[in-house]
């Protein structure tokens, strides 16, 4: 897609509901459009979002093989409350074995090149296996949640995986996501209960105090504009 032509679609859904973004990216996209989740709170609201307009809305998610319990608990929930399957991805096991006997079970904590390295390994490889057949990717991200984040626009053309990046919750707040939550009584992780705003790998994820930065219990031990895992490298 030109860039004239995501500015103009932009301008198009400035003031629009993130419902009414959806429903007209799905009809236009069919089943070349998917939810990339996380199950995190924006993307569980997403996904209740896309159940509400479509019987069979496309979501799937990277199981990295070091996500917390919690979050297989909330796939497992996830399915049975909206009588969906998610698409689960895997890292290629080759790759996982020569990591880890590169690098060692932990390695990601020696290096920023060995997280990467990791990342790269259990995320963007099978991301990139997600994507095929698909023009758009659905994802949660919002302005707010990190000084890599505040550029981002509603629609982009993501240059370094060909295709066109949609976040309808942009520019909503965290309040505005948990009164969603609340209201329309999505499943959600419950590690948010016990201070986890925001939930990646077991590793690599802690609990943040009150008040603390959202994201700041992410890959805490490296530097604030450091902390993506290359889904959202710009
Ligand atoms: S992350 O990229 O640094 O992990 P975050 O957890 O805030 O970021 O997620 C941002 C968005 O990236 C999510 O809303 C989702 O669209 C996508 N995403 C992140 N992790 C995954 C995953 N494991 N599987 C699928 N999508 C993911
Ligand atoms: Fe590996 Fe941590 Fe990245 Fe997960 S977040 S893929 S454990 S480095």
């Amino acid at each position: 897609m030109k860039q004239e032509e995501i500015k103009a679609l932009n301008e198009k859904f400035a003031d629009a509901a993130p419902q009414d973004v959806l429903r007209w990216f799905l009809e236009q996209y069919g089943d070349r459009i998917a939810l990339s989740s996380s199950l995190g709170l924006e993307d569980q609201v997403l996904t209740d979002m896309l159940c509400k307009i479509s019987k069979t809305p496309k979501i799937f998610t990277l199981d990295t093989g070091r996500l917390f319990s919690e979050t297989y608990l909330l796939i497992a929930r996830t399915e049975m409350h909206y009588g969906i399957r998610l698409s689960v991805y895997f890292p290629e096991r080759e790759s996982v074995e020569n990591l880890v006997r590169e690098c060692g079970i932990n390695g990601f904590y020696a290096s920023m090149e060995n997280r990467k390295r990791c990342c790269h390994v259990r995320k963007l490889e099978p991301l990139a296996r997600a994507f095929k057949g698909l023009e758009v990717w659905i994802c949660g991200l919002r302005r707010e949640q990190s000084v890599t984040r505040e550029n981002m626009q509603l629609i982009e053309w993501d240059e370094a995986h060909g295709l066109i990046k949609l976040n309808p919750l942009i520019s909503w707040s965290e309040d505005e996501v948990l009164e969603y939550v609340y209201q329309n009584a999505v499943p959600y992780n419950k590690l948010h209960d016990n201070g986890f705003p925001s939930i990646g790998c077991q590793p690599c994820t802690r609990a943040v105090e009150l008040g603390e930065d959202i994201r700041s219990g992410r890959w805490w031990w490296e530097s604030p504009d450091h902390r993506e895992c290359g889904l959202h490298h710009r």
